[in-house]
């Protein structure tokens, strides 16, 4: 069934119709403010179906007048959202409308609808006939506080525009700091990169970053992303180098708070979540004490992501009911490790360990020890999403000899338990043998 915004671009009528006023005329935008006003729908099909629950989102008060509906209608009408009227269109039925959506599949009812509202001074929108109706939708959407509407000819076209702009907005290319004016952003977003590939990190990251005065921004933070910030915004490296040159927190801290106070709209822009083994919550304490307003967006934790990118799923049905993440960023057995490593061994669900490369040997020793198999899978996925991504199989037996051969470095995440097998069974059904599959 044809849209309103469909074939017939504006200008000349089609053959065989007569000019009427508005044929050649450019329309004239508006954007309707429809909370409790009365919308009538005619016709319960695939059009209304779209259309309906965009009307509900603007407070509408639809009136639904169609023998038959969708299940999405129905389940509109069920929740009381609409009113559904299980019959054809009645003359009366125009009564408070201000809009009316004439989508039924039949021509000449929606003829004697647009007559009807014609005659009433009611705009309405046929789905059937672009030329014969008297208002067209556009193809929206909104990003944040802008919303975006496209009529063009041809409602593919329309859409694509739409598309366009909306992806622009969202990932801040256009319409972001530049042209807010009167409602700068103050304070602090921790935002989450997620684990490295820049396509990772979440639309509101990408859109608060495009309004940032400044950027902290850690090591594993998808910093590519970077380049593409104005260069008056001012970027400070915050990389922790494992075992190497850091900022230490207490200037982050500082760095933040002094920035926010100073009235810059700062994005402290972290690798994966920041409240995994981010210190993530730490920065929040540290701005709220100091008054600073902050809030934060979640990533896509490597935890997760770094095995799926390697296609080691963290469970499997009938294979890993639980999956544990542990930080093995202190030794197990040092007085620091709050681990139970017992505990673990002995369950049977999957292990994800970050911050474990330079303690392989002592951590697979240690849960062989305590009861799991020597045996038992490991895969190590080094760079997670990113170009130099890289994964070596092996088991808890040869993991750490393999890892040293292998000159495996962080940032990596080593996952143990018979989920990796399945990711090697997904190897051999992918196209070619990928590169970073390796055999233990
Ligand atoms: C300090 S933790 C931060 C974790 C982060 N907040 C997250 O949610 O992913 C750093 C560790 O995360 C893991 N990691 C982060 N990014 C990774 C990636 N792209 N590939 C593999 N491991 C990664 C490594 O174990 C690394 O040592």
């Amino acid at each position: 069934m044809a849209t309103a915004d469909s074939a017939v671009p504006p200008g000349p009528p089609p053959p065989g119709r007569e000019p009427s006023p508005g044929d050649a005329e450019p329309p004239y935008l508006l954007g309707l403010r429809l909370a409790g006003r009365r919308v009538v729908v005619a016709g319960g099909g695939r059009v209304a179906d779209r259309r309906v629950p965009v009307l509900v989102r603007a407070g509408a008060d639809v009136l639904l007048v169609s023998p038959s509906a969708t299940a999405g209608l129905e389940g509109l009408a069920g929740a009381g959202k609409i009113q559904w009227e299980r019959r054809c269109y009645r003359p009366g039925d125009l009564a408070g409308a201000w809009l009316v959506q004439a989508c039924t599949n039949d021509p000449e009812a929606n003829d004697v609808i647009a007559a009807d509202c014609e005659a009433a001074q009611v705009w309405c929108v046929r789905a059937d006939s672009r030329a014969a109706s008297a208002a067209w939708t556009p193809a929206s959407g909104e990003a944040g506080d802008a919303y975006v509407a496209v009529l063009t000819g041809d409602p593919r076209r329309s859409a694509g525009i739409r598309d366009a702009v909306i992806n622009r907005l969202r990932d801040g290319t256009i319409g972001a700091r530049r042209g807010r004016g009167a409602t700068p952003l103050r304070g602090v977003a921790l935002v989450g990169g997620g684990p490295g590939d820049p396509g990772l990190i979440t639309v509101r990251g990408r859109q608060l970053l495009s309004e940032a005065d400044v950027v902290i921004a850690d090591r594993l933070a998808p910093r590519s992303i970077l380049d593409e910030l104005p260069p008056d915004v001012e970027i400070i490296d915050a990389s922790k180098i494992p075992y190497g040159r850091a900022m230490a927190q207490e200037h982050i801290n500082a760095a933040l708070v002094g920035h926010a106070l100073a009235g810059r709209f700062v994005v402290r822009l972290k690798g994966g979540d920041p409240f995994v083994f981010g210190r993530g919550a730490e920065e929040v304490l540290a701005c709220l004490r100091a008054g600073v307003p902050v809030t934060v967006v979640p990533g896509v934790t490597s935890a997760i992501a770094a095995p799926a990118a390697a296609f080691v799923p963290v469970t499997h049905r009938h294979v890993a009911q639980e999956f544990h993440v542990v930080s093995a960023h202190v030794a197990s057995g040092a007085e620091a490790s709050t681990i139970d490593w017992i505990a673990l061994a002995r369950s049977s669900g999957t292990l994800v360990l970050l911050m474990a490369v330079g303690r392989l040997d002592a951590i697979a020793e240690a849960l062989i020890r305590h009861g799991r198999a020597s045996s038992t899978p490991v895969s190590v996925i080094q760079d997670g999403t990113l170009p130099t991504q890289h994964t070596l199989t092996a088991t808890l037996g040869t993991v750490a000899g393999k890892a040293v051969a292998a000159g495996i470095r962080p940032p990596a995440v080593v996952v143990v338990g018979e989920v990796v097998n399945i990711a090697a069974e997904i190897a051999e059904l992918l196209p070619g043998r990928q590169r970073w599959i390796g055999t233990a």
